[in-house]
């Protein structure tokens, strides 16, 4: 490997993207309806009180929404959910149609057939250049035995245990 000091968005998104993660779908409640974004940015962050994150784009049609939600709540897909990912990572609205929702705590989406779900009070904003990072306290959690579904170097795959 060569360390490069000078590198475009395209080599920064290469390396960034060796960075293996899950892949969830954030929801927040947006008048009568909800809004929701397929997120790979969702980190955990204290256990003490129980907190995470996660990162979104100031460009994206659903910031207002989340920007001015008290709740919001993360489904952790499963390997049998690309298409859902694909769906909530296109722009705009109507991204619900045909989903048989839950509500959750504060009128957010709780999506069927996820490995978990995890709702959450916003506690925190804090911008970060074109990013806003968003700060959660959960205020319920749920979760399955269903395989998880994983993205890594701009494309879905499945966890492989290094041991039986
Ligand atoms: C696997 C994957 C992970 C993503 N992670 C994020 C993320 O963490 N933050 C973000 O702002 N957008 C992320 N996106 C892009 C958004 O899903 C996409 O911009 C979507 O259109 C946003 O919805 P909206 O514009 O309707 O608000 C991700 C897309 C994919 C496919």
């Amino acid at each position: 490997m060569t360390a490069h000091t000078e590198f475009d968005t395209r080599e920064l998104r290469n390396a960034l993207g060796r960075w293996a993660t899950g892949v969830t779908i954030v929801t927040a409640p947006d008048g009568d309806g909800f809004v929701g974004m397929t997120v790979n940015s969702f980190t955990s962050v204290s256990l003490d009180p129980p907190l995470v994150l996660w990162c979104i784009g100031l460009d994206a049609w659903s910031l207002d929404a989340f920007a001015g939600t008290e709740h919001f709540a993360v489904n952790v897909l499963a390997a049998d959910q690309i298409e859902l990912s694909n769906r909530f990572a296109r722009r705009g609205e109507d991204k619900f149609a045909g989903i048989a929702i839950d509500v959750g705590v504060g009128g957010t989406a709780l999506l069927p057939g996820c490995v978990a779900r995890i709702q959450c009070r916003m506690v925190a904003r804090h911008d970060a250049g074109d990013h806003a990072i968003l700060v959660g306290e959960i205020v319920a959690i749920e979760h399955d035995d269903r395989e998880p579904l994983l993205f890594h170097a701009g494309r879905y795959g499945r966890f492989l245990p290094a041991h039986e």
